[in-house]
């Protein structure tokens, strides 16, 4: 199995410590007090050393920008032979995927991964990969679902029905409808009803998508062309002119540009009918934020993330994250503090997505 890490993302929503040059899954967040790593290590290098365990080949989709953070990062974990491949311009999940699943023979299974989220049950982690390369032998396509905890409107949702009725979950589910970012309204409607209904008795679930795939690299290309030919067709004249040299394949710039920017939910999984998912209690968070980012970093006796630089008088329950500087708080309560060499964010916990809206100012005063 070949594991496919897509990194071309900015995650603007860990502004400021996420930027266009160094995004989230490069900063080195984790993990100081697990027990496993002692060292801090990004997200990207937790990903690759979490799928190396159960993938024979890694093959790297990023931006130019970020390949020598990648290869940096790489060689810090003494993995000195990896396969990249290397976008001018990003055009979103479809085409990173497509690209790399070119380079692939038809019937090699590949995993696709994100660089950017944490798993941390990885025993049931590798179980469910097992499944999922079944079904995915099968010719299916094969997703991951979580079970929803909040209306996330960030996320795909996937409504499935257990196959041929048998309702034990690890068996996978067909999916029947696939929604990739459904409106706040509808997000709360799936978590009002438990995350499920049922119709003439059997019972259907929601899910999360989780961001991960594994399929056949041709089964996929052929669903891409199937229900998204352009991105397909231009994606293949992009490939058939590609540079290489030693193990990395650079797309020329106006090959790239010329491919329409789609995700893989909306370009292939909303529209495939050959869609299976896993049901994955694994641990999963896509640290999407600084209240999700708080829930994974380790606290002291009162609720503060461990931070020898934090002096704390009476305050409690804050993530107060920084560089150098010292920071004190007093007798205050539930706050995001995030303070680097050139920015510095306060705010409430529960209102982290808002983030988003400060880096669209700071784009717009651009
Ligand atoms: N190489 C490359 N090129 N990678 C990219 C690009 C690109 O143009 N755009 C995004 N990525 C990478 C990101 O770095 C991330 O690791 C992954 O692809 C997913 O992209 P996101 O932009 O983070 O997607 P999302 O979070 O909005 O939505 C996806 O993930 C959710 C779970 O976190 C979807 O698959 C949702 O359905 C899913 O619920
Ligand atoms: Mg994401």
């Amino acid at each position: 199995m070949t594991n496919i890490i897509l990194c071309g993302g900015s995650g603007t929503r860990l502004w400021p410590i996420s930027r266009s040059l160094m995004p989230k899954q490069f900063v080195k967040l984790f993990l100081e007090e697990s027990a496993e790593h002692k060292d801090k290590k990004s997200l990207f290098q937790l990903t690759v050393e979490r799928n190396s365990k159960v993938c024979k080949s890694q093959f790297i989709v990023s931006n130019t920008e970020q390949y020598f953070l990648a290869l940096d990062q790489l060689e810090e974990l003494g993995k000195t032979n990896n396969k990249y491949l290397l976008e001018p311009v990003g055009r979103n999940t479809a085409p990173a995927i497509a690209l790399a699943c070119m380079q692939l023979d038809y019937d090699e299974i590949v995993l696709v991964t994100p660089s950017d989220h944490l798993i941390k049950d990885e025993k049931e982690y590798e179980k469910v990969l097992k499944k999922a390369k079944e079904f995915a032998k099968d010719n299916k396509l094969v997703t991951f679902g979580i079970t929803p905890t909040f209306a996330e409107t960030g996320f795909g949702y996937i409504e499935a029905s257990p196959a041929n009725g048998d309702s034990s979950l690890v068996n996978g589910m067909d999916v029947v409808n696939f929604h990739e970012k459904p409106s706040l309204d509808v997000a709360n409607e799936y978590l009002e009803t438990n995350n499920k209904y049922t119709n003439n008795k059997s019972t259907s679930y929601y899910m999360w998508n989780s961001g991960m795939f594994c399929f056949k690299a041709g089964v996929f290309l052929d669903e891409l062309e199937k229900y998204s030919a352009e991105i397909y067709n231009t994606c293949k004249t992009a490939f058939d002119n590609k540079k290489i040299d030693n193990s990395t394949l650079r797309i020329q710039h106006s090959h790239m540009e010329a491919i329409p920017d789609d995700s893989i939910d909306y370009a292939v999984m909303e529209k495939s009918d050959i869609v299976k998912v896993i049901p994955s209690n694994i641990a999963w968070s896509d640290v999407g934020s600084f209240d999700a980012l708080y829930e994974e970093l380790p606290k002291d006796k009162n609720g503060n993330t461990k931070n020898d630089k934090h002096i704390s008088i009476d305050s409690k329950n804050n993530l107060v994250y920084g560089s150098d500087r010292i920071i004190a708080s007093i007798d205050v309560e539930d706050l995001i503090i995030i303070d680097t060499g050139d920015a510095l964010l306060i705010s409430k916990k529960g209102s982290s997505q808002k983030v988003k809206k400060v880096v669209e100012k700071l784009k717009a005063s651009n």
